[in-house]
């Protein structure tokens, strides 16, 4: 087989997640099981995703993976467990046009180039692994043709980072922590695919951050040491939070969903204050953010924007419909306003077409916006520039898919190295 030259190949698009149920403090640090359940909602891959080429030929060395075009190392053990669990599922592959014919057996000896791309900064500290993780092990499989539904697959992902379980689906997911040892039944499973509630309108605010922050993966490990909240938590209550989010979600109940969603992250961060020595990840900007939010819900008298903090500064607000959300970027752009000279379709990305709705397509109408009413003078200056990266603007969207347009490949196809 070593003489014959082919490169077989698969690309596949995989989405990000935020929880808002949230996942912090693992069981078992090897096989990445948690201390709780988890839930989340998958945003929009055309505004958040990765994109993965996979390729195996008889002509690779050894396994190599690129990540946003610069090689990275495979040998740490999430890749090393996500690639021998894949491995030991791979099926028969045969394409008679490409002359290529791959027995189940075959896998072991063959080497993969594996080359990953995020369509958003990664610095940005979006969850850029979680979406990397599903889609190493989603490409991977089709590309090994593993016979396995997207729970059994989010196990492996799981393997790799744990939020990235949740990005095998669309819409909203639930992670079960599952009780086995061996993590078998600590899997995504989809609770309502991304139609089932279509009006949500999701806002990200990229926070400007200067400290080096905690990673998650650290971050909690030192929570589960000394917070005995995390303890309260995992125990008493999250688990009722998930059943009462579970139906939030089923009923399209917002009021109840913001409710659940803003008191969970709180919890999260609080776990993090209460963690010895404490970690800080939300700054300034994330509690004026938290503020406005607050005093809004609390003037219109039913919840109109639900806010949630990842292990990182960032606002990801989630606004009821289109309508709150046009009113919810006014209000942003006013007590966040681009610096001079920004161009308006670079500070806010994404689905930008809420810009024309919002009347803000230029840069220099945010000047003639007015204070929310119900939050004037209440969340500091105006005079805030700088404070927010940039928007990005999306809504729950879809889970993985296989890119066949041979044009998206991030490989190419005669030498399998990157294009
Ligand atoms: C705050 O999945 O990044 O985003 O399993 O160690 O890779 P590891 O951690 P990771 O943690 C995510 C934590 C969180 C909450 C969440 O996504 O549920």
């Amino acid at each position: 087989m070593a003489t014959e030259k082919w490169v077989f190949m698969v690309t596949a698009q995989t989405p990000t997640n935020i929880a808002v149920i949230k996942y912090w403090g693992k069981r078992d640090e090897v096989r990445i099981l948690p201390v709780n359940d988890s839930i989340s909602v998958t945003l929009d891959p055309d505004h958040l995703c990765t994109v993965t080429t996979v390729a195996v030929s008889p002509a690779f060395d050894r396994d190599r993976m690129w990540l946003n075009g610069k090689e990275i190392s495979l040998s740490g053990s999430r890749y090393q467990n996500c690639l021998r669990e894949i491995r030991s599922r791979a099926g028969d592959v045969e394409d008679k046009e490409k002359g290529v014919k791959i027995g189940k057996k075959d896998w072991d000896k063959l080497h993969l180039h594996i080359a990953s791309h995020n369509n958003f900064p990664t610095a940005a500290g979006l969850a850029s692994s979680a979406a990397g993780f599903a889609c190493l092990v989603f490409s991977l499989a089709k590309l090994m043709n593993v016979d396995e539904d997207p729970s059994h697959l989010s196990a492996i992902a799981r393997q790799g980072s744990g939020s990235a379980c949740r990005s095998l689906f669309g819409g909203f997911v639930k992670w079960e922590m599952g009780s086995k040892d061996d993590g078998s039944d600590s899997v995504a499973v989809q609770l309502a695919d991304e139609k089932h509630w279509d009006d949500l309108v999701i806002i990200i605010a990229v926070v400007s951050s200067q400290q080096k922050e905690t990673s998650s993966t650290s971050g909690m490990r030192e929570s589960v040491e000394t917070s005995l909240l995390l303890q309260h938590r995992a125990k008493e209550v999250v688990p009722k939070r998930i059943l009462q989010m579970e139906e939030a979600i089923k009923n399209r109940d917002f009021a109840s969903f913001t409710q659940l969603t803003c008191t969970d992250s709180n919890q999260f961060h609080a776990v993090c204050l209460d963690t010895s020595p404490p970690i800080f990840y939300m700054n300034d900007t994330s509690h004026r953010i938290i503020s406005l939010v607050e005093k809004w819900n609390r003037s219109e008298g039913t919840p109109q924007v639900a806010y949630t903090f990842d292990a990182g500064p960032n606002a990801v607000l989630i606004a009821r419909n289109r309508k709150v959300a046009v009113q919810l970027l006014q209000g942003l752009l006013y007590y966040f306003p681009p610096k001079p000279d920004t161009d308006m379709k670079s500070y806010v990305v994404g689905d930008n077409s809420i810009l024309k709705e919002a009347g803000l397509d230029e840069a220099s109408s945010v000047e003639n916006l007015q204070p929310p009413p119900e939050i004037k003078d209440n969340i500091g200056s105006q005079d805030q520039k700088g404070e927010v990266s940039y928007f990005i603007c999306t809504r729950p969207g879809k889970g993985p898919i296989v890119l066949h347009d041979q044009t998206q490949a991030l490989l190419d196809p005669e030498t399998g190295l990157p294009k």
